[in-house]
């Protein structure tokens, strides 16, 4: 297979860029919202969430010290040794393998002279992102040497190397004991850094050198930022697709994701290198590694805090295969089918199994009703056939609650898919629940595949479209932008999608997070820096779905057809039963402002007023950013409908829902 990763040629923008706002003569659009057709599954707009970009570790896992525990390839990456006013000492970074291999190193740091301060610097992941007057608890495992007794000196600088907070510590004994401390921050600082000063003859141990903000989501200690978490929550998520993405595969299958090394304390969770790493030449980061603080347990949590199903995905027994393709021997296979199995009974076991008392004693005593399971995720070929079957053998006779994913590579066409989709689909010996497919793709193919699912077999499998993104220049290139053309096309496909949500009942937009100063994948829903974070207009795009869904899909037709790009107008519509509304969704990807009539049949009375939520730009290149981060937003106003009629003025390239009560 050719690599996913090199370019394809770019193609040229499809939509014009000037925009024509002499409106034309309306079109008139029937919407039959006595004709339920499929039930709109509360999964259909999710969230794809993996550790690239700077996602978890530098972005949404608030801790913010580098390198906290010194499991780096190399073991100072991120500290720096610092000395002021004749300050002595050495740093001996020391391996315990034998007593604690998740977490084998710790630092030694010995004190040399009665003069002056000796210590250590962090830079934080491209710096701290520090404000003032927050609170921020620092915390350290450490142990003093026989005789020894250093005292810790905190500080915080800014880019100046002047002190924004200080706090001291003073460890006592010499076994290993964590200390805590707080203080609060005096100044706001993008770029802070972290100084641990070491004050008193002698050598003390160090291990976990740990930072976080108070204010993490839900004052959780060692928590999530609050910021980020909101923007998800925000969306109303039907579900959490976590970890990945490729990060679930590994480069190599040793540095696959282990659930099983990502939950308990997290000290001892044991690191590993991030796959996003050095994956792109043109955006290596050799700094990018994985601490798990963020791991299965908070995952699930993440995913009840902002009502979204659990969805994570496990390795198959198959490294990436755009890297090194190892797989296990298929007689080889159990203990990553026992990692499932443990998985399902983790999340949803008694405090009386093994994994069950795990979640409870981690804090969360009720299960976290774990509903899917993907198995694999880009994988192709064979072998994924083969090792599915013995998952889906395995899970089946246990868990056969559990809805299994399984996927058709990384393309929505070519032979890998074609093959997988047939075989799936064929397939008589293994259950098949939903299909993952995954497209990178260029605007126009959005555009012109908002009829994809209308020739699915409504009998068979679910679809889950678990990672898409309209790409600007290549898949993966350094250029793509998140910009208003891309969004406005990713629109007008998802109405493709709402429209088969009979077939289609689980979408995420991916990636998720970028860090500015911190990616490897462009474009991305959410961009970060250090303190503050954005939503593109793909995200826009994305809420307007999630939080307009509805409960059951009705036609909208324009000439007794769907509307599938006819003069540029893309649309679905839902009724909420819940709200007893009506809500249309009206993508026009004309450069012409165009005026729409809808008649709405089936209804007894509409409401006087609806309202009509628009997005929309005059410029299709235009992005969102820290500076303008709403430049690409909704407004909203009301519309008076008339009778079963409303009118609707449908702006050049603008994505637009109307909401009326019915009855
Ligand atoms: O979303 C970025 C990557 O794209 C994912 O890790 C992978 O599944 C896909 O190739």
């Amino acid at each position: 297979m050719a690599s996913k990763f090199a370019s394809f040629a770019a193609l040229a923008l499809g939509l014009t860029m000037s925009v024509n706002v002499s409106a034309q003569k309306a079109q008139s659009f029937v919407v039959k919202a006595n004709q339920p057709k499929a039930t709109v599954a509360p999964t259909m707009w999710g969230l794809f969430f993996e550790d690239i970009n700077l996602g978890a570790d530098g972005g949404i896992y608030a801790e913010l010290v580098k390198n906290r525990s010194f499991e780096f390839y190399n073991p100072m990456m991120g500290w720096k040794e610092q000395k002021r006013g004749g300050g002595e000492g050495t740093l001996l970074v020391h391996n315990r393998s034998e007593v604690n291999p998740a977490n084998p190193r710790f630092l030694r740091l010995q004190v040399k002279s009665d003069q002056g301060d000796y210590g250590l610097i962090n830079e934080g992941f491209r710096g701290m992102g520090i404000k003032q007057g927050n609170q921020y608890d620092f915390s350290v495992m450490a142990r003093q040497h026989e005789g020894s007794k250093v005292a810790l000196n905190i500080e915080l600088v800014n880019a100046k190397g002047e002190k924004i907070g200080t706090a001291t510590l003073a460890p006592s004994g010499n076994e290993w004991k964590k200390y805590n401390v707080s203080f609060t921050a005096t100044a706001t600082e993008p770029k802070a850094q972290m100084i641990v000063w070491a004050k008193g003859k002698g050598a003390i141990d160090l291990d976990m050198i740990s930072l976080f903000p108070k204010d993490t989501w839900k004052n959780r200690p060692g928590g999530l930022r609050a910021d980020m978490v909101q923007l998800l929550a925000d969306m109303k998520p039907g579900f959490l697709r976590f970890p990945g993405g490729c990060i679930v595969e590994g480069r190599t299958l040793d540095e696959r994701f282990q659930w099983k090394k990502t939950v308990g304390k997290p000290e001892e969770r044991e690191l590993i290198v991030n796959r996003w790493n050095t994956e792109f030449n043109h955006r290596p980061t050799p700094d990018y590694y994985q601490s798990f603080g963020l791991g299965f347990f908070e995952y699930f949590q993440l995913s009840e805090d902002i009502g979204a199903e659990p969805v994570p995905i496990l390795n198959c027994g198959m490294a990436c295969q755009f890297n090194t393709g190892e797989v296990v021997p298929l007689d080889q296979l159990d203990p990553y089918i026992q990692d499932a199995l443990d998985l399902i009974e983790f999340a949803n076991g008694p405090a009386t199994t093994k994994w069950g008392k795990l979640r409870t004693d981690m804090g969360h005593p009720a299960p976290f009703n774990l509903k899917y399971l993907g198995i694999g995720n880009e994988q192709w070929g064979e072998q994924y056939i083969e090792r599915y079957k013995v998952f889906e053998k395995a899970l089946t006779a246990k868990y056969p609650e559990i809805q299994l994913i399984s996927t058709t590579g990384p393309f929505p066409d070519g032979p890998e898919f074609e093959y997988l989709d047939k075989t799936l689909r064929s397939m008589n010996d293994a259950r098949v629940d939903v299909i993952d497919e995954h497209y990178y793709r260029p605007a126009k193919w959005f555009r012109e595949n908002a009829t994809r699912y209308d020739s699915y077999d409504r009998k068979g499998p679910k679809i889950f479209a678990g990672e898409y993104a309209a790409q600007s220049v290549a898949i993966a290139s350094p250029d793509n932008k998140n910009s208003w053309e891309m969004a406005l096309s990713e629109a007008a496909f998802m109405t493709g999608l709402e429209r088969n949500a009979d077939v289609v009942t689980m979408t995420s937009y991916a990636p998720l997070f970028a860090h500015a100063e911190g990616w490897q994948w462009t474009p991305d829903m959410i961009w970060v820096d250090n303190l503050r974070a954005y939503g593109t207009p793909n995200y826009y795009v994305q809420k307007l779905f999630s939080t307009n869904a509805g409960t059951n899909v009705v036609p909208v037709l324009l000439g007794n057809q769907a509307v599938t790009g006819q003069d540029g107008y893309y649309a679905s519509a839902t009724i909420d039963k819940k709200t007893n509304e009506l809500i249309l969704k009206v993508v026009n990807t004309s450069d012409k402002a165009q005026n729409a009539d809808f008649t709405i049949e089936g209804v007894k009375r509409l409401q006087g007023k609806g309202t009509h939520t628009e997005l929309t730009s005059q410029k299709l290149d235009q992005v969102n950013s820290f500076e303008e981060p709403k430049a690409i937003s909704p407004t909203q106003k009301q519309v008076n409908v008339k009778g079963n009629k409303v009118s609707m003025s449908l702006k050049p390239h603008s994505v637009n829902v109307f909401r009326v009560k019915t009855s």
